[in-house]
């Protein structure tokens, strides 16, 4: 039976691949090709509907990126975004011009919900804006189906045809119905039953990384976390002994993880990896001593994690000359840690995520990155689906840089150590009262505040630990979790009671935003 699948045609814009990974959300199968891909080939992939890509051109350009006219005339549905959506109006006949001003971030659209596009969408609804131009006037056999205070077409339609168009960017997580569009544009008018899974995403990019990849080497950072683990067990069900993984214990897990790991991944473990442990807490300490600027101290673990790598690997590859490149680097990104980091889109920056560090000026000829456009419960389900043990696929997140961001303010071994010993003693309180399934992420963190405080009639002046706790289901927002307060307590008082150099405990209330989930 052949398989049903949407085309995106990519115009070089910065969310295409959101484009196909919403497409796939709605279980349908898509691919990505570029504006150069020819009629023909296209025609001859059998799409059931074909997705136009925003780009940063102004259509009317004279060397802007096109497509030929025939495009509309296939009987095809064809859906343009943004750029997408002016280049079909241009060549259709419509007019697109250079507004005075720019329409960017969230803004409130009217549509028409008799279009079959905005099917049970609210007639109010917050859509991403993001554009220069607009379409000033659409194409013959066109009706406005959607506008803005500032947009008089931020959609249109030939019905008839099948051809529409959005100036807006339904992919993007800000537009609050964008799926539901997407959705309504793949099963409703494309008629596409949405039959693919999440089997399929590992079938491609088991594919995808053997055709990348040749027969180069490749290194791959795997710290037991999900989005790692799930990388290694992808790749190496694809490129077997062509792998390996390094496992960097920066002196900055949690406690007893490193040998937990190793347990898993190392000889005795289940999976047949190449693996190999470097214990550098040494390296990281040094490098992070008296340092208290949490921007510097994610760059500075970013960058020794780099060195690491890169000094493992000739020191595994010996016959490659001396700083060669390392051919290929694969890490367990996720869409999150790309957009936070402020390269994912237009949202600015907020924290610059370990893996996106790591990669900067390194010599790495490429990256393999096959989650780079999941999101963590997405990662979750290929991880059950390639058979990794469910404790595993649902473990919390736990950052890169580790404990270097959970101790404010500069990092001792004693912080380390005060750390670890709180936060086994949280986690092991939590499962205890049977709360690990319902709070996505909880850890305890340490303040960089010393109080004064009273034991066994002595005085103390002692760190503060802080609890964190927080519901979520995409790590982008969240809320603070409501423990029982006596579960708090206990913790408060086994903490204080077992680890030394600690007289108070808190509990973080904050939600994100305002707050993020860690400190730093
Ligand atoms: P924030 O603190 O940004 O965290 O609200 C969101 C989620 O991302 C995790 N996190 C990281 N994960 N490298 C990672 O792999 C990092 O540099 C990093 N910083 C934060 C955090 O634990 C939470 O789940």
């Amino acid at each position: 039976m052949e398989r049903e699948m949407v085309i995106v045609i990519d115009f070089g814009g910065q969310y295409n691949q959101l484009v196909a990974r919403r497409v796939r959300e709605c279980n349908v199968y898509c691919e990505i090709y570029s504006y150069k891909t020819d009629l023909e080939a296209i025609r001859s992939m059998n799409p059931k509907g074909i997705i136009l890509t925003g780009g940063p051109n102004s259509c009317y350009e004279p060397d802007a990126p096109t497509y030929t006219k025939e495009l509309f005339e296939l009987g095809i549905p064809v859906l343009g975004l943004c750029y997408g959506a002016q280049l079909m109006q241009h060549i259709l006949g419509g007019r697109v011009e250079r507004a005075e001003v720019r329409e960017y971030g969230k803004t409130e659209v009217f549509v028409d919900t008799a279009s079959r596009l905005f099917s049970n969408v609210s007639p109010s609804t917050i859509c991403w804006m993001s554009h220069f131009d607009y379409i000033s006037k659409t194409a013959p056999g066109f009706t406005i189906t959607a506008h803005t205070a500032d947009c008089p077409a931020a959609a249109c339609e030939n019905e008839y045809k099948h051809l529409y168009a959005i100036q807006f960017h339904p992919e993007v997580f800000h537009t609050k119905e964008g799926t539901k569009m997407i959705r309504n544009f793949v099963r409703d008018i494309c008629g596409c039953a949405g039959d693919w899974k999440m089997d399929s995403f590992v079938e491609q990019s088991i594919r995808e990384i053997r055709k990348t990849v040749g027969d180069g080497k490749v290194i791959c950072g795997l710290s037991g976390g999900v989005d790692s683990s799930v990388v290694a067990v992808l790749l190496s069900k694809a490129i077997g002994s062509q792998l390996t993984c390094v496992f960097v214990d920066h002196g900055l897990l949690r406690k007893d993880e490193g040998d937990a790991v190793e347990a898993v991944f190392g000889e005795k473990g289940n999976y047949d990896l190449n693996f190999v442990r470097v214990n550098a807490k040494d390296r990281f300490y040094v490098k992070l001593a008296g340092v208290t600027e949490p921007e510097e101290k994610r760059n500075i673990i970013g960058k020794e994690f780099a060195a690491v790598f890169r000094d493992k690997f000739h020191e595994l590859y010996p016959s490659n000359e001396k700083n060669a490149p390392v051919d290929f680097l694969a890490q367990g990104t996720i869409y999150p840690d790309v957009v936070e980091s402020g390269l994912g889109g237009e949202s600015g920056k907020i924290k610059s995520h370990h893996n996106t560090i790591l990669v900067q000026g390194e010599d790495y000829n490429h990256l393999v990155e096959p989650l780079r456009y999941l999101f963590k419960d997405e990662v979750r389900k290929v991880g059950l689906e390639l058979g990794l043990p469910e404790e595993l696929v649902m473990r919390q997140p736990f950052p890169g840089p580790g404990l270097g961001i959970r101790i404010v303010g500069d990092v001792t071994e004693e912080k380390v150590r005060i750390v670890q010993e709180a936060d086994a003693i949280y986690r092991s309180v939590i499962a205890e009262a049977g709360l690990s399934r319902e709070i996505n992420q909880y850890f305890a963190a340490l303040t960089n505040m010393r109080s004064v405080g009273v034991m066994g009639d002595e005085r103390t002046y002692d760190y503060a630990v802080v609890l964190r706790a927080v519901k979520t289901v995409d790590f982008m927002t969240a809320e603070s979790a409501d423990i029982p307060f006596e579960v708090l307590q206990t913790v408060m008082s086994r903490i204080i009671n077992e680890v030394k150099g600690v007289n108070r405990v808190f509990y973080d209330l904050t939600s994100k935003p305002p707050g993020t989930i860690e400190f730093e």
